[in-house]
């Protein structure tokens, strides 16, 4: 199923098949059922479906879930109305058709697709069938929009939601952070129409708004180990800098900083983490692209279009999904101030199972493993697992496989880093195939994946990932000897 060509005709072709049969079914007065993932990609792309439905009129429910199981378990009952997935379904092809065969189905997705005929009655908009890197250069969110293009007049209002949904998905693999492919397509967009400023800063959270030692401990994307999560650190690396943190009786912020400023407070974190003998590449990340919503208000926590993926990551991973769709569709006053408590709550949950988890890294022949304990819902594995493996506590040749439980269903998220990939590491089919080896499933990216077995299977699933990342890394290193040789 998978082209090699890359033919971006052909996939605009297939969303706008997508777009007029949506079109169809709400002029027909059928009722929609929108279902995606719970992260920041998933909830961007309800809220662009959505937002698109609302315009046009349709009658529509949206949800998001948090594994394909509780689709199911959501749709059992779908009474033969047209399910709008997105954010999921593509790696789970053949379970789907099993399950849902007779259903009518429209797949908005960007991830790699199991080979396996289709439903009679389905459609899958997927980068990877036309070539097109679905995993760095157009996520969910990006898919989306490309559908809703062709069914709203004025779809580039979405075009953000777009961006915020790739940044969600850590897409900027470009130079300098800089978001790559189809997705610089929706950025250009973005800015043509005034939605989207694009300049180069520091990536500290709340940038523009929070006292810059507030800015520094709230900031997790890039993780600073020592600062991250710690106010008094961040402080007294400040006054150690000689930076004023005050301007009159006004806390001033990253963004009032001169140039000479800026360039004293990267150095301090360099030095910082030199000196606590953390690695100092992790600072790389500080400086880079940043996608500003320019209609958002500074304070809102939505200008900075990272800081708005993360909001609605926090609103997914602690069940208040509906927080994040309705901001995502546009909503304000105390719905957003409602997540903002929601962002806050979350980032102090985080701070304490990293403090927990950072301290009990188990080292395999291949992987490293971080067992989190019940203390962790195990809807927040995934996001401790992207926050330490960007600490860079995790060496680069290495992948981190976290494990969460949840009853009877041990929950995994395997992180690899982008050299890992480059050899050849593929962690969507490891985990895939190890996890139907142990009565699981599982799948992803190469670069991120997961997976959820029955817990008393966790030791032998564990063995498996290693061996079989051992092995992929092995035929990488021997291809990268013969070829050294030749
Ligand atoms: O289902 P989906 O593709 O949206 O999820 C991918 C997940 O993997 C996201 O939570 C994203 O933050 C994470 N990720 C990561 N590191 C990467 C790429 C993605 O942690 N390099
Ligand atoms: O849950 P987590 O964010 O770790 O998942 C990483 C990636 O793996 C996501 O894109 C998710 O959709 C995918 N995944 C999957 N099948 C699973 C579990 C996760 O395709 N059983």
């Amino acid at each position: 199923m998978h082209r090699s060509d890359r033919d971006v005709s052909a996939f605009r072709a297939r969303c706008q098949e997508a777009s007029d049969l949506i079109f169809s079914e709400a002029s027909q007065g059928r009722e929609i059922l929108v279902v995606g993932h719970n992260d920041a990609d998933g909830l961007s792309s309800i809220g662009i479906v959505s937002g698109a439905l609302l315009e046009i009129g349709a009658k529509f429910i949206s949800r998001s879930v948090f594994r394909i199981d509780e689709f199911f378990e959501t749709t059992a009952e779908h009474g033969g109305r047209l399910i709008t997935l997105v954010d999921m379904g593509s790696g789970s092809l053949s379970e789907l058709r099993e399950r849902l065969g007779e259903a009518r189905l429209v797949i908005i997705d960007h991830h790699p697709p199991e080979q396996c005929e289709l439903g009679e009655n389905w459609l899958l908009v997927n980068p990877h069938l036309y070539g097109i890197d679905g995993e760095n250069e157009v996520s969910a969110a990006g898919v989306a929009y490309f559908v809703i293009r062709t069914l709203i007049a004025e779809a580039h209002r979405y075009s953000a939601l777009a961006v915020v949904g790739a940044l969600g998905d850590l897409q900027d693999k470009g130079e300098k952070r800089k978001l790559v492919g189809l997705n610089e397509e929706i950025v250009s967009e973005a800015v043509k129409n005034n939605w989207l400023s694009v300049s180069e800063d520091f990536i500290f959270h709340g940038r523009g708004f929070k006292p810059i030692h507030q800015a520094i401990a709230s900031t997790q994307s890039p993780f600073l180990p020592g600062l991250s999560g710690d106010e008094a650190a961040s402080l007294s690396l400040l006054v150690d800098a000689g930076i004023e943190l005050r301007n009159g009786d006004k806390w001033r912020t990253v963004s009032d900083l001169s140039e000479e400023e800026k360039s004293r407070l990267y150095n301090a974190v360099v030095t910082y983490l030199a000196k606590n003998n953390h690695s100092t590449e992790v600072a790389r990340d500080l400086i880079g692209t940043i996608y500003e919503l320019v209609n958002e208000e500074e304070s809102s926590g939505l200008r900075d279009a990272r800081e708005f993926s993360h909001l609605l990551n926090a609103c997914g991973k602690t069940g208040n999904a509906w927080l994040g769709i309705s901001v995502a569709l546009g909503f304000r006053g105390w719905v957003l101030r409602e997540a903002q408590k929601v962002v806050e709550n979350y980032r102090s949950i985080l701070k304490r199972s990293l403090e927990t988890a950072s301290k009990s890294l188990e080292q395999m022949h291949h992987s490293i493993v971080l067992r989190v304990g019940s203390e962790i819902d195990v809807r927040q594995v995934s996001s401790v697992a992207s926050i330490v493996s960007s600490s860079k506590l995790i060496p680069p040749d290495k992948p981190l496989i976290v494990v969460g439980q949840e009853g009877s269903i041990a929950k995994v998220s395997a992180r690899a880093s982008p050299k890992l990939v480059a050899m050849g590491l593929n962690l969507g089919d490891i985990m895939k195939e190890a996890a139907l080896k142990f009565s699981g499933r599982g799948g992803g990216h190469k670069i991120a994946a997961g997976a959820e077995i029955p817990a008393d299977r966790l030791t032998l699933f564990l063995f498996e990932v290693d061996n079989m990342v051992g092995a992929a890394l092995s035929v990488s290193k021997k291809q990268i000897t013969l070829d050294d040789g030749a």
